[in-house]
């Protein structure tokens, strides 16, 4: 980690601090502290610029299912470097790296969608998400049908629509956010949303209930579809009641809305099953995805869509002489030739099964954390999984946030060797590469819980717990 003197002279971190922006950081603090910089990587370990060892538990951003240094995705990238480099997908043009990959989403897809469509990251992905159901919504004569429901504390990306659906006030905070006609209803998180005396099963129902009390009051003939992310991650792995999206798609059938499924971190394999979806039972008409579809070795990202959008489709780029939406790198053919050796490899070594194997051991250690003296509640999923950290267990009190414990929670499991990461307040969140053995996890369980020892003597000794 950079010194506090890390920007005399012409270090990175001082090269770093002088011309560089960070994504989701204090850009203030960073002046003064400086970057962690990461030199190298293999397997689910990456080094610092000084050789220290982390086990990357998160996957980067949850994304690098394959860890790091994966040969044959190295391979599949320079073979199709060498053979073409670039093309594009306008104008009917086309390369074989992104018909293979097209046609490969569609077979594993969870349900029967009718065509993909090639991005370059999770935020277009949902931007393009958005477009597409008001075109298709226009294409039905619906004019008014275009309304977006989303989730509180749902995290669907940072372009100005995706960001918009995110359900987290930091992403709209002065950069005039959501925009128009993007609706958040109530957040599934049970531990800190139920009510006293109601059950898991109560709660679900009255989610469906907010959202339906959401659509009437706006008026059904004016809410064209619903996002969710099977499992909320940057919302802080917030995994639902199982019940809960059967109800909420009885009340989206209901009203003819469709149901839109990001997948961008629950997609290939992360809940144990390929899809989030078919983990809790979801029937979704358009699917985002993202990360793990390249292992995140480069950046590509997709849409599927049913037969009905792909038709209204369709007749609007008949109406207005093309579909006039797309990217330079839409379907480049190096990423999705990576992409596509993602998904062989996934099936080459039978990586659906290794999670669900591996994932009895992250799913206990993660729930021998419930007595933490600093853990509130346990979450977990398959391979994703965080604590929430809270100042009394038994009324759920979280930490004054001007305690940071979050943070200087990620800063202790950094200092033991494992990358973490604090999301939506106190919740430290574990993602690690799909490739994670059970002995890794052992390790990785191990400096986790020796940095949240570590926090919770500064709680004590700091009294933070009185507030
Ligand atoms: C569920 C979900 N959707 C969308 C995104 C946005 O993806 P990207 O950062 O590739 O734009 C993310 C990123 O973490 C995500 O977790």
């Amino acid at each position: 980690m950079s010194s506090p003197s890390f920007f005399e002279g012409n270090s990175l971190a001082a090269r770093d601090a002088k011309s560089l922006i960070h994504s989701y950081t204090n850009l203030s603090q960073h002046e003064k502290e400086g970057p962690l910089i990461i030199e190298k990587g293999k397997g689910i370990h990456v080094y610092d610029d000084s050789g220290k060892e982390y086990i990357e538990g998160l996957a980067g951003l949850w994304c690098t299912s394959f860890g790091f240094g994966e040969q044959e995705l190295i391979n599949a990238a320079i073979e199709q470097m060498q053979k073409l480099p670039y093309y594009h997908s306008f104008a009917s043009k086309s390369t074989e790296p992104s018909i293979r990959l097209a046609e490969k989403l569609l077979e594993i897809a969870p349900v029967k969608f009718s065509k993909a469509f090639f991005v370059n990251s999770g935020s277009e992905a949902n931007d393009t998400v958005v477009k597409l159901v008001w075109y298709y919504n226009n294409a039905l004569g619906r004019p008014k049908k275009k309304k977006i429901i989303a989730r509180m504390k749902g995290y669907h990306g940072v372009t100005v629509a995706a960001a918009s659906m995110t359900g987290l006030p930091p992403l709209h905070n002065d950069f005039d956010l959501p925009i128009q006609g993007i609706l958040h209803t109530s957040c599934p998180h049970f531990y800190r949303y139920g009510k006293d005396g109601e059950n898991e099963e109560e709660f679900a129902s009255r989610m469906a209930d907010d959202l339906e009390q959401l659509i009437l009051s706006e008026g059904p003939d004016t809410v064209a579809a619903f996002i969710a992310e099977p499992i909320m991650g940057a919302g802080g792995v917030i995994v639902p009641p199982v019940t809960y999206f059967a109800k909420i798609q009885a009340v989206l059938k209901k009203y003819d809305i469709l149901m839109i499924a990001d997948e961008v971190i629950c997609g290939f394999g992360r809940t144990g099953p390929m899809w989030g979806s078919q983990t809790f039972d979801i029937q979704p008409d358009i699917l985002s995805c993202a990360k793990a579809l390249s292992s995140a070795y480069l950046p590509i990202a997709a849409v599927m869509v049913s037969e009905d959008i792909f038709r209204g489709m369709v007749s609007q780029s008949e109406k207005h002489g093309a579909f006039a939406h797309g990217y330079t790198y839409s379907g480049h053919p190096v990423p999705a030739a990576v992409a596509m050796r993602t998904m062989e490899l996934m099936e080459e070594r039978n990586i659906l099964e290794h999670v669900q194997h591996v994932s009895h051991r992250f799913l206990d250690r993660f729930a021998a954390l419930a007595d933490h003296p600093l853990v509130g509640e346990v979450r977990s999923c398959g391979l994703i999984g965080a604590v929430e950290l809270v100042a009394d267990k038994k009324t759920k009190r979280s930490f004054d946030p001007k305690f940071k414990a979050g943070h200087l929670a990620y800063l202790a499991m950094q200092e033991e060797g494992v990358i973490s990461r604090a999301v939506a307040g106190d919740n430290m969140a574990l993602c690690p590469p799909l490739i994670i053995t059970e002995s890794e996890i052992d390790e990785m369980f191990d400096r986790f819980t020796r940095g949240l020892d570590t926090v919770a003597s500064m709680a004590s000794k700091e009294n933070w717990r009185d507030g």
